[in-house]
């Protein structure tokens, strides 16, 4: 890989814990901080080694344009500097995720990328777990035969907390396939007050179609089946499969595998929070240098890839305000969003 010089934006929890992974990579330079905490910034500098700090990013852009800006704000302040960014001539943003709150953030990315050539991909880590890359690899060589049904769990304080991290493992288990339809339920106005600030349903029940008349039931709750007394959402994430030729699962801090009919005993291996997360957040920022080396190869986190996850949990919003399914694709606006929300509270209330 070539050399890069990178900076981060937002150095709360998340941005040091990015920080941190880069200093295990030699090749990407942690040159610039941002942050418009001054006495955090101040700290991570000095913790960091890192001497161009900045309180404001438009001068970060103006004095160090950076090729890599890994942008770990809270998800109210990442479409405008996504978008800073890419039009000062970054190369590469990373971001963490919700990708966007509203549909029309997302499409302002999209199209600042197509406009200015700057690769973007969202930080969903879990995809460089090397069991996430061997469980994927075994359902496309048709280890229980084809899927035909399948549930994603997670534990959930809002459909954008943890709902992008189970929405992006669930399309990454089924090779990337097209949502078709998507028929949801939500509860949970409070999800649209959390603290976080990741403004969404607290909880959503929906079934997603597939091609191939594949059914999947997604249950993102504070009840789901194993979650039952998590305080923790991201802690909790579990996929099970159910198809022609066998059963398969895949649950987070516990374990994978999968069972053919023709099997007495199953195959498969342990899954470790505490072991994977920082593997798979120092591979996931490798690859954007690579990425960036060939941008004719595909990161596993594209911006175009997270899209379709991002749409198709705008889609469940859009479902839960009308009662009706929605198609993949027809249009989601952010008055639907806003909607949803006042009819959360008046349910409530
Ligand atoms: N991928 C994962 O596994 C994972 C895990 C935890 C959190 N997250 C996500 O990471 C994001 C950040 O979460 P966090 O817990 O680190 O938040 P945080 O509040 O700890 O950190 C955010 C930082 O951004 C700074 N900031 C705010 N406005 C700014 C601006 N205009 N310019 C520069 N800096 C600014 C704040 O001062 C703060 O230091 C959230 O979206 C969260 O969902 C992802």
């Amino acid at each position: 890989m070539s050399n890069y010089r990178c900076a981060i934006i937002g150095i709360g929890a998340r941005g040091t814990h990015q920080a941190e992974m880069l200093q295990r990579i030699p090749e990407l330079d942690l040159v610039t901080l941002c942050d418009i905490d001054s006495e955090r910034l101040q700290a991570a500098g000095e913790r960091f080694g890192v001497e161009a700090l900045y309180t404001d990013l438009d001068a970060m852009l103006a004095q160090q344009p950076p090729d890599i800006v890994y942008i770990m704000t809270l998800p109210t302040v990442r479409v405008e500097p996504v978008i800073k960014c890419a039009r000062a001539g970054v190369k590469a943003v990373t971001m963490e995720k919700p990708m966007a709150l509203r549909p029309s953030e997302a499409e302002a990315m999209a199209v600042a990328a197509a406009e200015t050539g700057c690769l973007m991909a969202v930080n969903h880590q879990r995809r460089y777990m090397p069991h996430y890359q061997q469980f994927r690899q075994l359902l496309a060589d048709g280890c229980i035969g084809q899927i035909k049904f399948m549930r994603a769990t997670s534990f959930s304080n809002s459909l954008l907390e943890m709902g992008g991290h189970m929405m992006d493992g669930l399309l990454m288990f089924l090779q990337e396939a097209d949502p078709v339809q998507v028929w949801a339920t939500s509860a949970g106005a409070k999800g649209f007050q959390n603290i976080i600030q990741h403004y969404a349903p607290r909880q959503t029940l929906a079934r997603i179609l597939f091609p191939g008349r594949l059914e999947v039931l997604w249950i993102h709750s504070q009840d789901t089946v194993n979650t039952l007394g998590e305080s923790t959402c991201y802690m909790h994430l579990e996929y099970d499969f159910w198809g022609t030729e066998g059963y398969a699962w895949h649950t987070q801090n516990e374990g994978w595998g999968y069972q053919r009919h023709d099997m007495a005993e199953p195959n498969g291996g342990p899954t470790s929070w505490a072991d994977d997360n920082e593997r798979a957040q120092v591979e996931f920022t490798r690859a954007v240098g690579k990425w960036l080396d060939d941008p004719a190869a595909e990161h596993e986190n594209s911006l175009e890839r997270s899209l379709r996850g991002f749409n198709t949990l705008m889609g469940m919003c859009k479902s839960s305000l009308t009662g009706q399914p929605w198609q993949y694709g027809t249009p989601v606006t952010d008055q639907d969003i806003d909607d949803l929300q006042a009819l959360m509270e008046q349910r409530e209330n």
